[in-house]
């Protein structure tokens, strides 16, 4: 029988990727969604690609009674728990909306699976959990805490929780996936990413300068200390990504308890150096300028990956030049996004 994975946050970026996975892979998808940053269209989307409408339910995850209604309905091996609230910049002017969307949400979404007997979780963190680190690349046994914004609080908080709980209870098994930069798009180019407004993130900000939507990209500072003064990240191609959530899931299978991974490539590409790839992967230009520094960016950031690998067989597939052409491939075919 196939098992059955609810997918919270389902139609959004990481999560619609992963979908396609667990479908090829002979899962049963279950999705919940608000739609407070996605939109009903990318269900047509998934449909068209894996032939599969998977049962999508809109429903906030803090909705007790919904949630209750989902779990009541399906036998739910394992939850992914993609469901929140992303942008930086906007938790430090609405943080109360993001300790009640982030921790709100995984508070209902824990008591519900304690409810109902389930006890395996993957639950999408992100690198900004390690802070101001000291130094490079960062392992999964580095401190975390010590955040600067709402947002990163949040997934601080929520990795506590899970730690908490499986302090308590030897059943519980949360696998905490700590992804850092993910960019690219499905080879189809009918999913992708697809911010509301002016994007704050890198590459969603280049395809719009190139399919012209923006006049110019600025670059955020070329005043740090590396190589060639820009920003240092680990872009990590999201098929790739969501490809770790079927390893993770392969995890679940031997009952690991509470296991943190990194999810990256282990290597680290500046702000120009994606610019280059992007105009070389694509024969497009991207006229950009340097401005003064963006408030709160860490001249680096990239991952250890080996633990992923040792413990999941985790291995990227995609080099940074895909990635250029996937996501150049979507916005191309999507210049509106999903709104047609
Ligand atoms: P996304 O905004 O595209 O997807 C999140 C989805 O969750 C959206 O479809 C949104 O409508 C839905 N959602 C939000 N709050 C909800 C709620 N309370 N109930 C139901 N649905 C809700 O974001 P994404 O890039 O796909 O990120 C997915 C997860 O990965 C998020 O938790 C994010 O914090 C985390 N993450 C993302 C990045 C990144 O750079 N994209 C990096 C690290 C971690
Ligand atoms: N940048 C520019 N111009 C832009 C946008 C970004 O120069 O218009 C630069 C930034 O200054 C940074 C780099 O490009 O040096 C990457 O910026 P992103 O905003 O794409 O990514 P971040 O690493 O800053 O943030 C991302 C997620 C956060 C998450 C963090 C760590 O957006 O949610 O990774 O996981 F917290």
């Amino acid at each position: 029988m196939k098992k059955t994975i609810l997918v919270t946050g389902g139609l959004g970026y990481i999560g619609s990727h992963t979908v396609i996975e667990l479908i090829e892979n002979g899962y049963e998808v279950v999705i919940v969604d608000s739609l407070v940053n996605s939109k009903l269209e990318v269900l047509n989307r998934l449909e068209t690609i894996t032939g599969v409408r998977p049962t999508f339910y809109e429903y906030d995850v803090r909705d007790e009674e919904g949630m209750e209604k989902i779990f009541s309905n399906h036998d739910i091996f394992a939850v992914i728990h993609f469901a929140g609230l992303k942008s930086v910049g906007e938790s430090v002017q609405k943080p109360q909306l993001y300790y009640d969307n982030n921790i709100g949400s995984t508070e209902v979404l824990l008591k519900k699976m304690k409810e109902h007997g389930v006890h395996n979780i993957v639950f999408s963190s992100s690198a900004t959990v390690y802070g101001q680190p000291e130094r490079m690349p960062l392992y999964e046994t580095d401190p975390i805490g010590n955040v600067t914004n709402p947002y990163a609080e949040t997934k601080v908080k929520i990795e506590e929780m899970l730690e908490e709980i499986s302090k308590n209870d030897p059943e519980f098994n949360p696998v905490i996936l700590r992804y850092f930069n993910p960019i690219g798009a499905h080879k189809s180019g009918l999913i992708g990413e697809d911010p509301n407004g002016i994007p704050n993130n890198l590459m969603p900000y280049i395809t719009q300068v190139a399919v012209g939507k923006l006049p110019m990209l600025s670059v955020f500072g070329n005043d740090y200390p590396t190589p060639d003064g820009t920003c240092i990240r680990d872009y990590i191609h999201v098929v790739d990504l969501a490809h770790g959530h079927l390893l993770a899931l392969k995890k679940l299978e031997e009952k690991p308890g509470r296991v943190i991974y990194n999810l990256g490539t282990g290597v680290g590409t500046s702000v120009l150096e994606l610019i280059n790839a992007f105009m070389e992967a694509n024969h497009v230009n991207i006229p950009y300028k340097i401005v003064g520094r963006r408030p709160g960016d860490l001249p680096q950031s990239y991952a250890n990956a080996d633990k992923a690998f040792r413990e999941m067989g985790f291995k990227t597939k995609y080099t940074i030049v895909d990635s250029c052409r996937d996501s150049w491939n979507w916005q191309k075919k999507n210049p509106k996004g999903f709104d047609k």
